[in-house]
């Protein structure tokens, strides 16, 4: 059986994206799935110095590993200002200093939800254009715009929105 990763892009205990994230991973038939969460990784803030005194933390080297021995990724990415958060971008920062190609080519299905209208577009965005430059295999992107309207008790409440996740899932798990 195939073994998939998920998470979210997020610290936040309560966070939209990891409910998105867990519902978009549970559609995926016969897999193996493992959702982490990143305040399981705790890290210092990136620094070239702590790097070069301290040298790469465990919890970048752990979460790699976890993305290196999946065959397939589910990721939400929570956006802050336009952004990764920090947690996110802290994590891939470490990450990249181990690894570069740090998402190895796996098959990727690319999220992001917020309780606004652009449904945290701009960071897909910013993602869509990174993540290849890091062997970010991107097979499908979702967006859900207000997440306060369209998802209660673990689903997507929007036909619309449900059955385009749906196709992206299926897509997604075709690649794997
Ligand atoms: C510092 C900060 C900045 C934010 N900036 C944005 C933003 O640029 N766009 C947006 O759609 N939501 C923004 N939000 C709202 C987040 O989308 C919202 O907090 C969401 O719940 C974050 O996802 P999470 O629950 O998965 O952590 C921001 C929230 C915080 C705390």
């Amino acid at each position: 059986m195939k073994n998939i990763i998920a998470f979210a892009g997020t610290s936040s205990k309560q966070s939209i994206n990891k409910q998105l994230v867990t519902y978009a991973s549970s559609l995926v038939e016969n897999v193996n799935t493992t959702i982490l969460d990143l305040n399981d990784f705790e890290l210092p803030l990136y620094s070239i110095d702590l790097e070069k005194e301290q040298g790469i933390p465990e919890n970048a080297h752990k979460f790699l590993a976890y993305l290196k021995s999946s065959d397939g990724l589910v990721i939400s990415l929570a956006e802050h200002n336009g952004a990764y958060t920090t947690v996110f971008k802290n994590l891939f920062d470490w990450m990249t200093r181990i690894e570069g190609k740090l998402f190895f080519n796996k098959p990727m299905l690319l999220m992001a939800t917020s309780p606004g209208g652009r449904g945290g577009l701009t960071v897909l965005e910013i993602a869509q254009g990174r993540f290849p430059f890091h062997d970010g295999n991107i097979i499908e992107v979702f967006s859900l715009p207000f997440f306060g309207n369209n998802f209660s008790e673990g689903k997507i409440t929007n036909d619309d929105f449900d059955e385009q996740l749906k196709n992206a899932v299926q897509q997604f798990q075709k690649s794997l």
